[in-house]
């Protein structure tokens, strides 16, 4: 992370700036106690249960586990990277950052992108401006105003057309001294095998294709007739990564963040012709299916997901897909079936948004859309047509984690399928068994803590002073911790505290994985008043008391078997019997 600035700067940078003030910039904070309050900007919530600890210059949000320091704060909210959010913070506190400190590839690295981005945002220019102010462009404005889009749509979405002709854009290009390389890299133009260039875009409407920030990364362009392909588009590159590019949300995350809701599409003219109409919390995934950074991105502005896409062969198994990639996250997902099988366009630009809306608000819940959709896709009069419909709906089914959900679920299948309940989960039982699924239920899912809260304590003692931590070391053998990822915080703060002298600031970052980070921000809340001393014999002695419960009913056991190795579990058994009297004292 913090390869390139020296560890020393960053913590001078990070105590210049008050992390109240930076959050509150974001957040409504309110103190209470040493601490600030307010409604997590990272998930959606009521009541308040994201917390800033000035002194030790962290947040946690005790609702979605969002955590980190005064950086990373500004890396998640603003989506920047991190020497973009430490220049921001450097800037504030007048702290000046040296150039130099890039190393020399990265520095080379940071160029090369952003002539990329240059280039792409230049491309953009040259297709808007050609569908717009040329004569060449005229059939493609005529195009789409066919389509039914207006004027600031086509402005606001930066559409644009590229002209007919082997070399336009390239000889534009070349006259404003863009590099070659470059127009290849990007796939906007190209090389024959005589070595001659050519553009990529020839005759189609252009769809240029922003990154969160509005930075254009890509294009999509249709052809405007019937031939194929329909549309080609730009391959990935340093700056385009189709599985974390959402289409328009540039466009559309404000709207998704007031309505809590994303309506996903599957394509370039579903998503603008729902914005043309004024439904703006519409995104598409690029061509490709939903994937889980397409989540994480959505995660911090969304509530529900609808899925809204075409109600064909391809269309249907995307959202099958996606279905199964949101089943258990925290996103209520809803799935639109469009009617007469056609696509949120055509549906918008024959039924008004006004219909369009109500279609979202009738969307059924993803179990419901499975089944509806087997149910009609096999003949259940049939035993094979009843089989074939719950292997269609069992995935779904056994991927529930709750218990009850599930029940109702397999019960769910009785009625359409005129089967009894006890056929049913018989069929789900040597569905199980064949496929070797394991169920998961919800208590595995969710680790419950037996941890005590004096693990907890001594931990948040620990991380803020190396003589907890030595004191640790020196009288607790690591296994009494009951929680075993405390174990492995212990080891690496110390291995960085005897290796570096130091136990706290940016490399804890970089030695710990990001769940122990997570618990590390969480511990640094705690205010703990309890004496060290106290903490760490009563960890100690719970730990002795459940090794000897475990001991004893070994040496049980195994007595009753007639094993004679009970005779050495005794033994342990008095081993720690002796220990315990010893640090009960
Ligand atoms: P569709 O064929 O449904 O196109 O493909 P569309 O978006 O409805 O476009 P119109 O209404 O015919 O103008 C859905 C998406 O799949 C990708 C595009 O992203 C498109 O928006 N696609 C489709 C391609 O990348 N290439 C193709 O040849 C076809
Ligand atoms: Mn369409």
């Amino acid at each position: 992370m913090s390869r390139y600035f020296d560890n020393e700067l960053i913590e001078r940078i990070k105590d210049a700036n008050d992390i109240v003030s930076i959050v509150s910039e974001h957040v409504a904070l309110k103190k209470k106690g040493k601490n600030y309050w307010g409604c997590c900007p990272f998930h959606n919530e009521k009541t308040p249960s994201f917390s800033v600890a000035p002194e030790k210059g962290f947040y946690y949000c005790f609702g979605c586990h969002a955590s980190g320091n005064s950086i990373k704060f500004l890396m998640e909210i603003e989506g920047i990277s991190f020497v973009e959010a430490l220049e921001k913070l450097a800037n504030r506190a007048n702290i000046p950052l040296p150039e130099a400190k890039l190393s020399p590839a990265v520095r080379a690295r940071e160029e090369h992108r952003k002539k990329l981005y240059e280039a792409s945002e230049l491309a953009a220019k040259f297709f808007h401006n050609c569908l717009l102010q040329t004569s060449m462009g005229k059939v493609g404005l005529e195009y789409l105003k066919k389509r039914g889009l207006t004027d600031e749509t086509i402005n606001n979405f930066r559409l644009g057309f590229a002209p007919d002709g082997w070399d336009r854009l390239y000889k534009a290009f070349k006259e404003r001294g863009i590099e070659e390389s470059i127009l290849i890299e990007l796939n906007l133009v190209r090389k024959n095998d005589k070595g001659g260039v050519y553009d990529f875009f020839r005759n189609r409407i252009m769809f240029p294709i922003m990154d969160g920030k509005g930075r254009v990364v890509g294009f999509g362009g249709r052809v405007m007739d019937d031939s194929t392909p329909k549309y080609l588009n730009s391959p990935e590159s340093q700056i385009f990564e189709k599985g974390k590019i959402l289409f328009a949300f540039d466009k559309a995350y404000k709207s998704i963040r007031e309505s809590k809701q994303a309506i996903l599409v599957e394509g370039y003219m579903d998503v603008i012709s729902a914005h043309n109409k004024g439904i703006t919390n519409v995104v598409a995934s690029l061509g490709t299916a939903y994937t889980q950074d397409h989540g994480h991105i959505l995660m911090r502005q969304a509530e529900e997901i609808i899925l809204a896409y075409d109600m064909d062969g391809a269309g249907r198994q995307a959202a099958t897909r996606a279905i199964e990639l949101l089943q258990n996250t925290d996103f209520k997902v809803r799935v639109l079936a469009m009617p007469d099988g056609k696509d949120p366009d055509d549906y918008i630009r024959n039924h008004g948004p006004e219909a369009f809306r109500k279609l979202v608000d009738s969307a059924v819940k993803p179990f419901d859309y499975l089944l509806s959709e087997s149910l009609i896709k096999y003949d259940i009069n049939e035993s094979e047509g009843k089989q074939a419909v719950m292997e269609a709906v069992f995935p779904f089914i056994a991927n529930i984690h709750n218990q009850t959900v599930r029940d109702d679920a397999l019960k769910a299948l009785a009625l359409p399928l005129w089967l009894d309940n006890s056929t049913i989960y018989r069929y789900f039982r040597s569905y199980i068994r064949k496929g070797n699924i394991e169920l998961v239920s919800e208590s595995q899912s969710v680790p419950k803590t037996i941890v005590s809260g004096d693990e907890d304590h001594l931990m948040a003692l620990a991380i803020n002073d190396n003589k907890v931590l030595q004191d640790i070391v020196n009288y607790l053998p690591l296994e009494d911790f009951q929680n075993i990822q405390y174990r492995g915080i212990i080891e690496k703060i110390y291995t960085l505290f005897i290796t570096s002298g130091q136990m706290q600031g940016e490399s804890i970052g970089e030695v710990l994985t990001p769940e122990e980070y997570e618990i590390y921000t969480r511990l640094m809340m705690l205010d703990v008043k309890e004496a060290v001393p106290v903490l760490i014999r009563k960890i100690r002695l719970h730990s002795l008391r459940e090794q000897y419960k475990m001991h004893s009913i070994m040496a049980d056991q195994l007595k009753r078997a007639g094993d004679s190795t009970f005779i050495s579990e005794l033994h342990k058994c008095q081993e720690i019997q002796s220990l315990i009297r010893e640090w009960s004292k």
